[in-house]
């Protein structure tokens, strides 16, 4: 993959300006990233705090070589590259947390959105990555579920020596994506502890439910043991959140 870098100082959302570079023509691997977000955006149409140089804000065009049933499994591909981008460069034990959060003890560090646009070229897949490089710029009701690179480390991180390390590791797992989306979902199982048999608590658009987890299918829906023993096929876009628990009241 040729990885072209276009930075920006300040931008409304890396991904609103990947998907309209898409739109023009882009090839994949165009990279956008920004010192600042003034309209970042989360999963659920959330916002995603984005002050100057607090995190690093990425997205990336991909003109996917994959059947349509198998795209969710690009974001579990990014999730493993980000991972292991963050082990090898920062040396902190990390976890993926269904489907796409990259979690240190339980605190979330990076989140994941891949959305998808019809071009001229065809299809192509944004993936925007948003890692907190410094807890600074957390509103107080993230201060308890969130953590940052600076505050694992105790060291102010590098985002010039660490961009490199992210496209090439993106480069190597969207290669075996192409190659064999069987790998991927095995690099998935081996780093999440999401993807067997944790107890957890799924909140959907119109239930919660509770079960354990059992792995997940070709596409990389979660497969959840319900308490009734039923087993039910999780996909990624009808879930508002996932809890683990401890026990359930
Ligand atoms: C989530 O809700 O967990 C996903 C957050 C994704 C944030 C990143 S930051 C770079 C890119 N641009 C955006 O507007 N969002 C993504």
């Amino acid at each position: 993959m040729r990885f072209t870098l276009l930075r920006y100082d300040s931008i409304d959302s890396t991904n609103t300006e990947a998907i309209n570079q898409a739109k023009r023509g882009a090839e994949e691997g165009l990279c956008i990233v920004a010192r600042e977000q003034i309209a970042g955006r989360g999963r659920h149409g959330r916002t995603w705090v984005s002050e100057k140089d607090a995190g690093l804000y990425f997205s990336l065009v991909l003109r996917p070589k994959i059947e349509i049933r198998l795209l969710p499994l690009i974001t579990l591909m990014t999730a493993v590259a980000v991972h292991q981008a963050i082990e090898s460069a920062f040396k902190i034990e990390c976890d993926i947390k269904w489907v796409n959060d990259i979690h240190v003890d339980g605190k979330k560090i990076c989140g994941i959105l891949a959305e998808t646009v019809e071009t001229e070229k065809g299809l192509a897949v944004i993936v925007g990555i948003g890692i907190n490089l410094k807890s600074s710029n957390f509103p107080p009701e993230l201060a308890e579920t969130a953590t940052s690179i600076e505050k694992e480390t105790g060291a102010d991180p590098n985002v010039e020596t660490f961009l490199p390390v992210l496209t090439s590791f993106f480069e190597k797992y969207c290669d075996l994506l192409y190659e064999d989306a069987a790998k991927i979902r095995a690099e998935w199982s081996q780093r999440s502890s999401y993807a067997f048999g944790k107890v957890v608590r799924i909140m959907l658009e119109n239930e919660t439910i509770y079960g354990t987890t059992r792995g997940i299918e070709e596409n990389g829906a979660l497969r959840l043991e319900l308490e009734t023993g039923e087993l039910r096929i999780i996909h990624t876009g009808e879930v508002e959140q996932v809890r683990q628990v401890k026990s359930k009241k």
